[in-house]
């Protein structure tokens, strides 16, 4: 099977991705391909274009059983070729930031100075005066997108991949030396499926939907 097919069908990929929770333990993914994916993942919108994901990969046998007690002895950690584990980086939210990513959009044509500059005093008035709640939430939105288009890109080149947070988020924190200004969104695991998923149902659109405003 070829690893690599992106002329996948969009609508076949959407449709057919599931949370596959077995895997072939002896499929490997390399390094270059999980960059490749999680530079698709980034091309995901992010507020301000802040691009506050960070990502700890894993891809080390040694390094992927200790994530096994930390994630409840769910057997996908283990026999997954990867583990991603989004997190957020509190400290997107400043001019800095904004200025390295916005200088490299001047840099290519893309925005002039001036309006590099009026973003980022846009983001230092409207981030400044937020509260750590607000961030977070901010970063379960940009991390959330990011997830979802990691696992989509993923699917598109054959491979399956099962969103978790289902682990102690405390103990992963202290195991692996957190720093304090990431936050956990969620860990993906990614790989060759050997099993089939469990089908599952959705509720139905008109279920959860009103129109123009009547509940
Ligand atoms: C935020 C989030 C956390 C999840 N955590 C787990 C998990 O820890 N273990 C697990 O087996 N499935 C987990 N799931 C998978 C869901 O159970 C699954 O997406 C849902 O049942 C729908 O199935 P489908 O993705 O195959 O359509 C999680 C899904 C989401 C979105």
């Amino acid at each position: 099977m070829k690893t690599e097919n992106r002329t996948a069908d969009f609508y076949d990929i959407i449709r057919s991705r599931r949370s596959v929770r077995t895997y072939d333990s002896s499929a490997k993914m390399t390094e270059g391909e999980l960059k490749e994916i999680l530079e698709e993942a980034m091309l995901a919108p992010s507020g301000t274009n802040l691009n506050p994901w960070r990502f700890m990969v894993f891809t080390d046998p040694a390094e992927k059983a200790k994530l096994f007690p930390i994630a409840f002895g769910q057997q996908q950690v283990v026999d997954a070729s990867a583990i991603i584990v989004v997190l957020g980086d509190m400290n997107a939210y400043t001019v800095e930031n904004a200025n390295r990513i916005n200088q490299r959009a001047v840099d290519a044509g893309y925005m002039t100075d001036e309006v590099k500059d009026i973003i980022n005093n846009g983001v230092e008035n409207y981030y400044g005066s937020a509260n750590e709640q607000t961030k977070k939430e901010w970063q379960m939105l940009d991390g959330g997108l990011l997830a979802m288009q990691f696992m989509l890109a993923a699917k598109a080149r054959g491979y399956d991949t099962i969103p978790m947070l289902g682990y102690s988020i405390e103990q992963f924190r202290n195991e692996f030396n957190v720093p304090e200004n990431l936050v956990n969104i969620l860990m993906i695991a990614v790989g060759k499926a050997s099993g089939p998923a469990y089908p599952t149902v959705r509720l139905g659109v008109d279920e959860v939907t009103t129109w123009n405003g009547v509940v």
